[in-house]
């Protein structure tokens, strides 16, 4: 009840934001932007807007990864391309020009050479990574690199090669090794380093520089969750927003504020706010990506279709993975004993302004396997056998194996 009134601020500010973008491009010629189709163009605008800001918009946050971490100076010292690549960096393809295309291809651009790159980061190809490249007596130098949401909740569809193809935003990059990446700075002691390696790719854990703990979570989809108003795996807030703040400031090390009184932070980075003004326009981005529909072939349509019984039926799966979205999060969390990840330690949910679990959207989820906040079920046949045995639902291996195809339908 409490939380309505934030709910319709937020949805306030995007409808602000909305008629503002309009404005902005002309789209409302003194009309005051009500009827249909100026509102319509001006979430239209205000999504493309988002997508910029989700791609490519740092907050400031080289104040962290340059001045604070040195990561230019690694980058450009000991990060060839295929050392980026093996840590889970992607490349967007369709931001490289002709002539460096031919090169990769016939092998005359060196792989292996730092120098290359800086060169892909002038290009603005890296995805998730901006980097200003100044040229000093001919020579290209990186002199400022930070990192966008798009590092972690993008990855690219490898049709050029592995690790190189064209953008896919909302997916989570499960290859990517942030612990590894961050433990490149020369600024982290030895005992960080350790703690950092230890996280492993596709993990992240956005409450170990608050709370001092260590267990990393899989980096979610930010795709799918339009309609659900409890995000990230403990339900911490209603929108998007709020969680964008919290990883803006206090993850990535954007300038400006965020303020959460149920884990007593409060955060203020800079004495410039460059994050505020852009939640609107990025929510938006995010509520308009929706979930990837399982490839063709993907999943045995007869068997799914004895499965989606038994989710409803003898699972008892839709008690809590219900509606459009399959979860029951707009009404309420769960305590941390149903996440068939737990008992766990520490446990997430202990770290989390809740104490509680969301049950998970499962739209898309073919696409993004470990499972569970933690990862440990590693295909969608270990959480349907997991399920059966922590609850003991009784199916028969063939259940399971129908359950799962349904799972790969969603
Ligand atoms: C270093 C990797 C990393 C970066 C950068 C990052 N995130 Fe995340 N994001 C995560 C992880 C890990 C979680 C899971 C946290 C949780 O649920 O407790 C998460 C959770 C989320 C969620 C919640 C998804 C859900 O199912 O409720 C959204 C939305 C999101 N991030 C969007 C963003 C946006 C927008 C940005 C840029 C402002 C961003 N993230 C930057 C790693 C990252
Ligand atoms: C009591 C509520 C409840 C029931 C019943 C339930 N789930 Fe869940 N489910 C959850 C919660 C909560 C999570 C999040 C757990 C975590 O991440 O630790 C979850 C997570 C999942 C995930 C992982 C999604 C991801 O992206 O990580 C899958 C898949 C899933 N459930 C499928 C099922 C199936 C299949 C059944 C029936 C056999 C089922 N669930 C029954 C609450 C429930």
């Amino acid at each position: 009840m409490q939380q309505m009134p934030r709910r319709r601020l937020a949805n306030a500010l995007i409808m602000a934001a909305a008629v503002g973008a309009a404005a902005a491009c002309g789209g409302s010629s003194g009309g005051g932007g009500t009827d249909a189709a100026s509102t319509e163009a001006a979430q239209k605008a205000l999504v493309e807007q988002g997508k910029q800001i989700f791609r490519f918009d740092t907050f400031g946050d080289e104040a962290k990864w340059t001045d604070n971490l040195r990561m230019h100076e690694v980058i450009a010292s000991s990060v060839d391309p295929l050392t980026a690549l093996s840590v889970g960096l992607k490349v967007d393809a369709e931001a490289l020009p002709e002539a460096v295309v031919n090169g990769i291809r016939n092998g005359t651009i060196d792989l292996k050479s730092p120098a290359t790159t800086v060169a892909l980061l002038k290009l603005n190809a890296v995805v998730g990574l901006q980097g200003t490249v100044e040229t000093v007596n001919g020579v290209d130098k990186l002199t400022r690199v930070g990192t966008t949401c798009a590092l972690c909740h993008s990855t690219v569809d490898n049709s050029f090669a592995p690790g190189i193809g064209k953008r896919l935003d909302g997916w989570p990059n499960r290859d990517l090794n942030p612990g590894a990446i961050i433990a490149l700075s020369p600024a982290i002691d030895e005992a960080m380093k350790k703690v950092l390696n230890a996280w492993g790719a596709g993990k992240y854990d956005p409450r170990h520089n608050i709370d001092g703990l260590s267990k990393p979570v899989v980096i979610p989809p930010a795709f799918g969750l339009a309609g659900i108003h409890r995000i990230t795996f403990t339900g911490d807030g209603e929108d998007v927003m709020y969680w964008n703040r919290y990883v803006a400031v206090s993850q990535m090390g954007g300038l400006g504020s965020v303020s959460e009184p149920r884990l007593n932070i409060s955060i203020t980075n800079g004495s410039v706010d460059l994050v505020t003004s852009k939640l609107a326009a990025l929510q938006a981005y995010q509520l308009s990506l929706g979930a990837p529909p399982p490839p063709a072939g993907s999943f045995d349509p007869a068997a799914a279709l004895r499965g989606k019984a038994l989710f409803e039926g003898a699972g008892r799966c839709a008690t809590c993975h219900s509606g459009p979205a399959f979860t029951d999060a707009n009404s309420l969390l769960h305590p941390p004993a149903d996440s068939m990840a737990e008992p766990e330690s520490p446990s997430y949910a202990s770290r989390s302004a809740t104490k509680q679990y969301r049950t998970t959207p499962l739209k898309g989820a073919w696409q993004h396997p470990p499972y569970f906040h933690d990862g440990s079920a590693a295909t969608l046949s270990d959480v349907v056998t997991t399920y059966n045995t922590k609850r003991g639902l009784g199916l028969s291996s063939q259940d399971i194996a129908d359950l799962t195809e349904y799972l790969k339908s969603l």
